[in-house]
């Protein structure tokens, strides 16, 4: 079986056997086209779809590509031509849902290509959006998500996200958010 390995090189021995989780080194991440929303949509409807984070009425939300570049940062990465993930970065307004002040800011509806998990594109689409965050002069990040997205969950954690319950809200009967937060 593959290990999954982040610490110090293992023994030669070990080598045909360890799996890197290093982000390709082709893999970027910027602003988003408008040629891409296509794809960002079709990627983030089928796995929220496909993992079970989804109601019809948010899919439809997730679908609306144009409506959400016109209200936030719209990132993705890139490995080589193909668009492996995506994030809305929000640094104003009201499409960050759980921001309580001019000095926070918002990321939702982060994805990652299931086939290019595991690699730390998540983690550098987070670092991405944190980096953008500071540089603009906000002093805080924060996010709601479901109970269940628990990878999303460890990759908060590992980036010294934590939980904020007292923001925990419910936007339809029986979804309830956590919310997580950061300092920038
Ligand atoms: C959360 C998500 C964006 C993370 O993407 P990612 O590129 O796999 O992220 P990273 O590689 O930086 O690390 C994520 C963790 O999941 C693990 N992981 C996830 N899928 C994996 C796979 N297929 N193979 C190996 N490891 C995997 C990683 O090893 C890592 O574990 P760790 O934090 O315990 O070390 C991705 O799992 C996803 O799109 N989930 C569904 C949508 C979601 O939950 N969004 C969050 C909204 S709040």
């Amino acid at each position: 079986m593959a290990v999954v390995r982040r610490g110090p090189a293992p023994p030669a021995t070990y080598a045909a056997r360890v799996v890197d989780t290093s982000p390709p080194r082709s893999t970027t991440v910027g602003p988003a086209d408008r040629e891409d929303f296509p794809r960002i949509a079709e990627l983030t409807v089928s796995v929220y779809r496909d993992e079970g984070f989804a109601s019809p009425r948010y899919l439809a939300q997730l679908a609306d590509v144009a409506g959400r570049a016109g209200r936030s940062e719209l990132l993705v990465a890139r490995d080589g031509g193909t668009v492996v993930g995506s994030v809305a970065l929000v640094l104003g307004g009201d499409f960050g849902e759980v921001t309580a002040s001019p000095d926070e800011a918002a990321f939702r509806m982060l994805v990652v290509d299931p086939a290019a998990r595991g690699r730390g594109i998540g983690e550098l689409l987070v670092t991405t959006c944190l980096a953008r965050a500071r540089a603009a002069g906000r002093r805080r990040m924060v996010l709601s998500t479901d109970p269940r997205m628990t990878a999303a969950h460890r990759l908060y954690d590992r980036l010294g996200f934590t939980r904020l319950p007292e923001r925990d809200w419910s936007p339809l009967p029986g979804v309830d958010l956590l919310v997580y937060a950061r300092d920038l």
